[in-house]
Order: C-alpha cells, then sequence, then structure tokens
C-alpha cells in the first residue's frame, strides 16, 4: 500500500463551468497521467440524492459529468472511472463505519451545523428540512474513501472537515477490529485557480456568475463580454491584478501570454480587446473538447460501457476487502 492511490468524487448535481474545470478537473486528470500514481475517480450519484430531488436532472447530470471527464482527456483505461450507486460495497461499508461513527462527531459537522443555524435565525424547528441523508453524508464519503484505502484525497478547502471525519471513523474501526484502514490524506491546493465569476465573486452556481464550461463559440463569446470591468477608456493603463476577467484569462494562459497581457494592461488595452483576447484562448483549449462531448453525449450507451468497465474495476477490489471487512465483525458463514 505505499503507492499514492487518489480517489475523489463528483456529486452528480449541474453541468460543470469554468471554475469546475480550472479548479478541479483539470489538475485531476493532469495528476492521473503520473505513472506512479493511481486514480479513483467516482460519480457521487448517491451524494447528489441529499440535495436533489429531480430524477431527470440527477440522470442529466451523470451523463454530463461522465461525458465532461471524457472529453477533457480523462483515460477510463488507466484510471478506475465509475458510478458509486454501482458499488453495493459503497452503503455497505456506510453502515459498518455507521456504527463506529460517533453521533456527536457527526453533530460537529460544519454543514450540518449550518444548516441548524438556519434554521434558528428563521424561528423554525432546528431539525426543520434536515434529512438523515444531509445528517449522515460525511459517513457515506468515508465509505467511498475507506474502501479503497485511497491515501490521497483532493478536495476543495470545504471538505477538509470531512476527511478528519474519515480519518477518526477508520481509526476507531482498526482499533475495534484490527489494521484494515489506511488513513487518508486530504489534499487541498490553494495554489489551484479559484476562478472568479463574472461579477468578480468566486465562480459558483450559487452566485449565478458562472461561465458555462460547454457552451458553443457563440454564446461562450457573449458570455465572456458580460465579464463585469471597471469604466476606465482604451488607451488608459489599467491594472491587472485588480481586473476579474484578467484572472480568467491568467489561469488558462502560458507564461508568456501572461506577460504579454499585463504589458498590454500597461499599454492602456481596451476591455473589449482583453475579453476578445480572452474568448479565443478559451476556444483554443476547448474548442477539441467541445466536438468529443458533443459526440460523447449522444452515445449515452457507450459511457454507460465506459462506467461498467470501471464498476467492474472498482468492485474486483472492493469486493474481497468488504469481504475481509464483515469477516472482522464477525459476519461471516457459520461453520
Ligand atoms: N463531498 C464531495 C463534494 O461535495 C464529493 C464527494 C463525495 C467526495 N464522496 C467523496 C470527494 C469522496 C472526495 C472523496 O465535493
Amino acid at each position: 500500500m505505499s503507492t499514492t492511490r487518489t480517489l475523489t468524487g463528483i456529486t452528480t448535481t449541474g453541468t460543470p463551468h469554468l471554475g469546475n474545470y480550472a479548479g478541479a478537473i483539470k489538475p485531476a486528470i493532469a495528476a492521473s497521467r503520473d505513472a506512479a500514481a493511481e486514480s479513483y475517480f467516482f460519480l457521487a450519484d448517491y451524494h447528489a440524492l441529499v440535495k436533489c430531488f429531480e430524477p431527470q436532472r440527477l440522470r442529466e447530470s451523470t451523463l454530463a459529468i461522465a461525458a465532461s471527464w471524457l472529453a477533457l482527456g480523462l483515460d477510463p483505461e488507466r484510471v478506475v472511472f465509475y458510478r458509486q450507486s454501482d458499488v453495493p460495497e459503497i452503503p455497505e461499508l456506510t453502515w459498518l463505519l455507521s456504527c463506529v461513527c460517533a453521533k456527536g462527531l457527526m453533530n460537529r459537522s460544519h454543514a450540518y451545523k449550518a444548516a441548524v443555524q438556519a434554521n434558528v435565525e428563521a424561528g423554525e424547528d432546528p431539525d426543520q428540512g434536515i434529512s438523515m441523508g444531509l445528517f449522515n453524508y460525511p459517513v457515506l464519503m468515508s465509505a467511498d474513501i475507506l474502501l479503497f484505502n485511497a491515501s490521497h484525497v483532493p478536495v476543495g478547502r470545504d471538505q477538509a472537515q470531512h476527511l478528519e471525519m474519515a480519518r477518526d471513523m477508520a481509526q476507531r474501526f482498526n482499533h475495534h477490529y484490527g489494521e484494515h484502514f489506511v488513513l487518508p490524506e486530504a489534499v487541498i491546493d490553494d495554489d489551484v485557480a479559484t476562478l472568479p465569476g463574472l461579477d468578480g465573486r468566486k465562480m459558483s452556481k450559487s452566485y449565478d456568475n458562472t461561465i458555462p464550461l460547454w457552451l458553443d463559440s457563440k454564446p461562450l463569446r457573449k458570455q465572456i463580454m458580460r465579464i463585469v470591468t471597471n469604466s476606465q477608456t482604451p488607451g488608459e493603463p489599467k491594472d491587472p491584478d485588480s481586473a476579474n476577467v484578467y484572472s480568467i484569462y491568467a489561469a488558462f494562459a502560458s507564461p508568456s501570454q501572461r506577460q504579454a497581457m499585463r504589458q498590454a494592461f500597461a499599454d492602456g488595452i481596451a476591455w473589449g480587446e482583453v475579453k476578445q483576447q480572452l474568448f479565443e484562448l478559451l476556444e483554443a483549449e476547448l474548442a477539441a473538447p467541445r466536438e468529443r462531448y458533443c459526440e460523447l453525449i449522444s452515445q449515452p450507451q457507450a459511457i454507460e460501457e465506459i462506467l461498467q468497465h470501471g464498476a467492474h474495476k472498482a468492485r474486483a477490489v472492493a469486493s474481497p476487502f468488504m469481504q475481509r471487512l464483515r469477516a472482522a465483525v464477525g459476519i461471516s458463514a457459520l461453520q
């Protein structure tokens, strides 16, 4: 177990935007090409159920996210790419972990506490609208990770507490039943681009300020033209470091392109021209994957096959390990 085993899940709600691509998808795919690394990527559709009650949306999102990762170069031969719900060992392990997980630990979950707090502030019952799914979310996430003995888990800063919880559950289980689980480490890359959205706040669905990843050229250009700038006129020297259009440009540009753009800012480039150059830069990077994406989503059956192949590989690891865990807790054939 000394090789690096990286695992990460993508919740299947919504479709990816440029911020997801720059901050998560692109670095994850790049890392998966490292020969020394073993990578597990999965579509967290059980997690999606916590907040999505629209079956059609969940299905569409699963297809869109799977197609996105494949179109952007994820190699399903090289990594284990699967759907959470195709691995029944995950909910099975969730139960074993639930039985060693302190309820008090879950009470301290930031996401749960924030939901309670919002209820209290609104004068509601503290548990109003809070499902057991939301409460147990970190146990399911721990099962995702521990089932494969992942050593490294790249996540956003908001998920760091969940990794602490996974380590806690792994330790408690190991304490009761012997050394079965590796303690996973969160990999939080603060250098990775957090892209600003159209309005300058972090690009996020909840702010409705995103640039969707798979817009066609024309709507993509239109959306880029909507990025908010200040009212400086053409010819006035401008400050790249306070311009969100520059931050987005910089996230995709090479060092020499960045340098040239900084010079252009100093020389008073017009905002419209910066946006045009950003559009061209994104087109160059995304036009070919976009074509592959469109092809892929028109062949859901082909994607399904890829996911089934991934589930097969995942279960080849999960199923014997789960057998061992069942035996460890005292669940096995009588003889
Ligand atoms: N909770 C993660 C998120 O919202 C998604 C996720 C589910 C995940 N299971 C995981 C991430 C296991 C890493 C490992 O981003």
